[in-house]
């Protein structure tokens, strides 16, 4: 049997990716095979293809860490999964086809009133948010967080999460359209980092007491002045670099108000720790049924129409989650 793949034949622009029939992939013992309903967009993808990101796939491959679908097939050693079972999770890469394999400690039954477009945008944004917020950052009700890129796939979970936990939320993002999707999800206050100075604004609106956590998928120019805002002891999240900017630091400021600068690598720490990560997705999963928090997908795209998908999040247009639609009538 054949499939249809959105390849990636070597690292170059998102424009040079194509859909193109491949053999169907063959289950491992311990894998289960998935006919894929939805796959979310996510910036590593963008990063991926480029290759810009720190996994480098052997060619060809197809981008994609967030899916949901239906079991189609199983490997030999599985027990827990039967075929026609509805599920999620979040591969290393390749929910861009039709069918993929997926390890069966990444897979989640998802329950039958999740719709599968939604179940493809949970995984990664909110376990990455989670893991940073609880794992790491252990972030405490009453206090207080800025998230810079705050309308962003993992910046809009963390809004809703950091809610969940009773924090004070400060959003930062790049127009004022973004930050009425912050309010909408939850955010206290805002700051429009392009048109309001970001120190002064953090300043007022902390009562010059600064931030007690500030988490940053951004990178660039901002990580500094965010830095600089926390109060004693204050956490620094170090997420990611959507600005496409590493920034150097000056380590006399993790010396002054003993700030801590802590890195979150969620797809490294589920590797190390895949019951902590199925424990995490059954808490998500149970905010999700309470309605405490809810993926919110402001745009769906054809497959044929995935170049698009990755290019409108790569450009900085997207807000909340952006999936594709593979095989949408599967159930
Ligand atoms: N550490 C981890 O484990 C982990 C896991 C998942 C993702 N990440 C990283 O987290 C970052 C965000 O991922 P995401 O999927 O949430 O992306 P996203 O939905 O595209 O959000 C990124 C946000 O960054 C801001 N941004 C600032 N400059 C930008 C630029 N030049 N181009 C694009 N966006 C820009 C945008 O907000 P404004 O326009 O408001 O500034 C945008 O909303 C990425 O760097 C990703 O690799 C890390």
């Amino acid at each position: 049997m054949t499939m249809k793949a959105l390849l990636c034949e070597s690292f170059g622009p998102i424009a040079q990716l194509q859909i193109k029939e491949l053999q169907d992939p063959v289950p491992l013992a311990n894998q289960v095979l998935v006919n894929v309903a939805y796959a979310a967009v996510n910036f590593p993808d963008a990063l991926m293809v480029q290759g810009l990101y720190q996994t480098k796939p052997p060619f060809p491959f197809s981008p994609g860490h967030e899916i949901s679908g239906v079991i189609c097939a199983l490997g030999s050693d599985v027990k827990d999964f039967k075929i026609g079972d509805r599920i999620f999770c979040a591969p290393s890469y390749g929910g861009f086809a039709e069918k993929i394999a997926v390890d069966i400690d990444r897979v989640i039954p998802l329950p039958d009133s999740i719709p599968l477009a939604m179940g493809a945008a949970i995984t990664l944004t909110y376990g990455t948010s989670l893991h940073a917020l609880n794992n790491v950052a252990k972030l405490q009700a009453e206090e207080t967080i800025l998230i810079l890129g705050a309308s962003g796939g993992v910046g809009a979970a963390a809004i809703e999460l950091a809610n969940v936990i009773g924090a004070k939320v400060i959003a930062c993002a790049s127009s004022d359209l973004k930050l009425d999707f912050c309010k909408s999800l939850g955010a206290h206050e805002s700051i429009n980092y392009e048109k309001e100075d970001l120190k002064t604004r953090i300043k007022e609106i902390t009562q010059q007491r600064g931030c007690d956590v500030v988490y940053d998928p951004v990178g660039g120019h901002y990580s500094e002045i965010a830095l600089r805002s926390l109060a004693w002891r204050g956490r620094h999240l170090v997420v990611g670099f959507a600005s496409g900017a590493i920034p150097k630091i000056p380590l006399n400021l993790a010396l002054l108000s003993e700030r801590n600068i802590m890195g979150v690598f969620w797809g490294d720490w589920i590797r190390r720790n895949p019951d902590l990560h199925l424990q995490n997705m059954d808490f998500i999963m149970e905010l999700i049924l309470q309605n405490k928090i809810k993926p919110i997908i402001t745009k769906t795209f054809a497959f044929q129409d995935a170049v698009e998908a990755i290019e409108h999040l790569a450009s900085r247009q997207a807000m909340g989650k952006v999936v594709v639609a593979i095989n949408p009538d599967l159930f």
